[in-house]
């Protein structure tokens, strides 16, 4: 038996930050040696959000995909690709569509929540609508066995499941059932202001951005707000400071700002000063392959390429299956 496949996927609207660090990126490094890994670029999923201005979606692609490689995601491990590379996507997603039920997608959590809370973007399309259906193509084009996600993505692979079910009972047995593991609870992040690192919040330290960026942010940062004067004494484990410190920083010496703030003995600004100098040595490798990387132009449309056609045989064989038992094809 060869190796289970695993695969997942991230919408391009953003830089990638310290919490997708600790939260996706070391599970991807760790997961790409274990298992046949696909990781895609869901730029067609980033649509179906963005539609009224999607400018920036080219220009986040390439950026992820760099943020991926210099974090260690080896392109000649993982098979790296872009949604929209795969248009075969788009009409597996149509044909699932034929065995899906509207109020399956109707009642999806995400769905009635996103459409409810979000009220500065226009989420009445039909693209918008069908997301969890055009996810469902996306895992079964691969035949995807394990899909890690974070818990708001299980109804995703829930309705996955009961289209993959009804499929099968309509035209044979064909596509797998995926499982979703629940990523392995990566590290929260805090941002810079105490709540969950999002760059919705204006609170994220971004991995490409520079040392001066990430040492402004981290001057800045709050800590305990009970420690009006440097001789008050703190509580570290509500400290956003301690918190990151704990992920990059030696244990020894955390353990002496640890006590030496709950005495009220040494000042948060020194503590964020070691905070930048720790963090900041912590990234520079990184930083400096992601800047290696970027100076070619195409570095990330080469791996795009490459990856859609690795993926290209594994399409095709399944799409040949499903039109052949949906009698569409050439007969
Ligand atoms: N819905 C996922 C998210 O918002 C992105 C995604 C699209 C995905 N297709 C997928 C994740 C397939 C896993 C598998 O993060």
């Amino acid at each position: 038996m060869g190796k289970k496949r695993i695969l997942t996927g991230y919408r391009p609207t953003g830089r990638l930050t310290l919490g997708h660090w600790f939260g996706n990126l070391m599970n991807m490094r760790e997961l790409q040696e274990e298992y046949e890994a696909y990781y895609f670029v869901a730029d067609w999923h980033a649509l179906t959000s963005d539609w009224q201005d999607t400018s920036a979606i080219r220009r986040y692609t390439e950026e992820m995909v760099l943020d991926w490689i210099a974090a260690g995601i080896d392109p000649a491990k993982a098979t790296i690709y872009r949604q929209s590379d795969v248009p075969e996507v788009a009409e597996l997603t149509m044909y699932l569509s034929m065995v899906t039920p509207m109020a399956w997608l109707e009642r999806v959590p995400s769905y009635k929540e996103q459409r409810e809370q979000i009220t500065e973007k226009d989420l009445g399309n039909l693209g918008f609508f069908i997301y969890p259906l055009m996810q469902a193509a996306d895992i079964t084009i691969v035949k995807g066995d394990i899909v890690p996600v974070g818990e708001d993505q299980l109804p995703h692979l829930e309705l996955t499941r009961e289209v993959v079910r009804r499929f099968n009972n309509a035209y044979g047995d064909l596509l797998p059932e995926p499982d979703a593991v629940i990523a392995k609870q990566g590290a929260r992040v805090p941002g810079t202001d105490g709540r969950k690192m999002s760059k919705s919040y204006g609170n994220a330290i971004y991995l490409s951005e520079t040392a001066e960026e990430t040492a402004k942010k981290v001057m800045s940062m709050m800590t305990d707000p009970a420690r009006k004067r440097k001789d008050d004494p703190g509580d570290p484990d509500i400290c956003p400071l301690h918190e990151i410190h704990k992920l990059v920083g030696d244990p020894d010496v955390i353990a002496e700002f640890d006590s030496c703030c709950r005495a009220g003995s040494c000042g948060c600004v020194m503590h964020k000063r070691k905070l930048v100098e720790d963090l900041n040595g912590y990234l520079a490798e990184f930083r400096a392959r992601r800047a290696e990387l970027a100076a070619d132009p195409s570095a990330a449309w080469k791996v795009l390429e490459e990856g859609a056609q690795r993926v290209r045989p594994a399409v095709e064989e399944l799409m040949g299956e499903v039109r052949r038992s949906m009698h569409v094809d050439a007969g």
